[in-house]
């Protein structure tokens, strides 16, 4: 199968595109012939050696859709011909290819209605979406929450998802983006080239960040007393709250069907609509890890691979 993978840390330049040989569905897995699959923020920090992958080569990518072309031994849920989307287990990359062997038990049939290219983005976005807002910060209908990092991917799934549960959402963005997180549903929207976020907000009883850095580290700040915050851009550990009175916490975004057919029936009730995605060839993926390290752009950037 063509694959985009890499036998050493580095640039964008050490993507390779060429041929892996074609995985096999082992007891309990299936075998995904991937119609698209989608750039994370992660995949370029896996390329440059952050993570600990020490098998080389390997393709790259975490979350996939496409369809059921080999079962494997026990799995009784899903057959040949499927639609489904997911994504890999943790530490396990390998969705930037023609085909993928993944558990049945952690993907999920993907609606008619969902194209493989917005299933792709969505998923791994929804998973860490679903597993902030929802699981860790716990967001009720009524409270204020601050999204920083709203044009991304998964920020902009996290604002509709707040929205929907009733909260009041504000979010960051560059002025580029103003329209699109408004489209998204923002209440009020803060440029971050022009305002200062920590003297525009305050007394809000939660924040998710995804930029990670200093505006995490400055997030504590727009906080009211006994407010929480996410963070998923600050490394395995969430930050250390220069406060006492607020919770600092780090999604766990685990695998399992369950969420990935929420995200689905999120879409499919109109709560989340897709985010606006940039396609481009797998032999393309270096100029895709390029946008994607620039941090600067909006939504997805998505493969499509078939
Ligand atoms: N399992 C997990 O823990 C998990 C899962 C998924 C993602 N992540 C991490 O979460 C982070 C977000 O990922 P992502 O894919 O959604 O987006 P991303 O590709 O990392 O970020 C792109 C967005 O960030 C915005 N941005 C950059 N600097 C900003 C700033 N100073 N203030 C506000 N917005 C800013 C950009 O908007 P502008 O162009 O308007 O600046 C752009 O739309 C990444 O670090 C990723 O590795 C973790």
């Amino acid at each position: 199968m063509k694959a985009v993978f890499i036998d050493h840390f580095g640039g964008p330049e050490v993507l390779k595109y060429g041929d892996l040989p074609d995985p096999v569905a082992a007891p309990g897995e299936v075998v995904v012939d991937v119609h698209a699959a989608s750039v994370n923020g992660a995949d370029w920090k896996v390329r440059v050696g952050q993570y600990k992958q020490t098998k080389f080569p390997f393709a790259l990518g975490r979350d996939f859709s496409g369809v059921v072309s080999a079962v494997g031994a026990g799995v009784d849920d899903l057959k040949v011909g499927d639609a489904v989307f997911g994504v890999l287990e943790a530490g396990q990359e390998g969705a930037y290819a023609e085909k993928v062997a993944v558990k049945a038990a952690i993907v999920a049939k993907k609606p008619d209605a969902l194209s493989h290219v917005n299933a792709a983005a969505l998923a791994l976005t929804g998973l860490t979406a679903l597993s902030a807002i929802e699981d860790t910060l716990k967001l009720k209908a009524g409270e204020t929450i601050l999204v920083q990092g709203g044009a991304g991917g998964v920020a902009g799934f996290a604002i509709q998802l707040a929205k929907h549960i009733g909260a009041r959402v504000i979010t960051t963005t560059s002025g580029a983006n103003r329209d699109y997180v408004r489209g998204l549903g923002a209440d009020e929207v803060i440029d971050y080239n022009t305002t200062d976020f920590t003297k525009a907000v305050s007394g809000c009883d939660a924040v998710f960040d995804t930029v990670g850095g200093d505006v995490a580290e400055k997030s504590f700040a727009v906080l009211k007393s006994g407010g929480r915050a996410a963070f998923i851009a600050s490394g395995a550990q969430a930050p250390k709250p220069n406060r006492d009175d607020v919770t600092s916490l780090r999604p766990p975004v685990g695998r399992a069907r369950r969420p990935l057919e929420r995200i689905a029936e999120l879409v499919q009730a109109d709560a989340v609509r897709p985010p606006a995605v940039k396609l481009y060839r797998l032999a393309d993926a270096a100029d895709a890890h390029r946008v994607s390290e620039g941090r600067h752009f909006r939504g997805k950037l998505v493969f499509q691979v078939r």
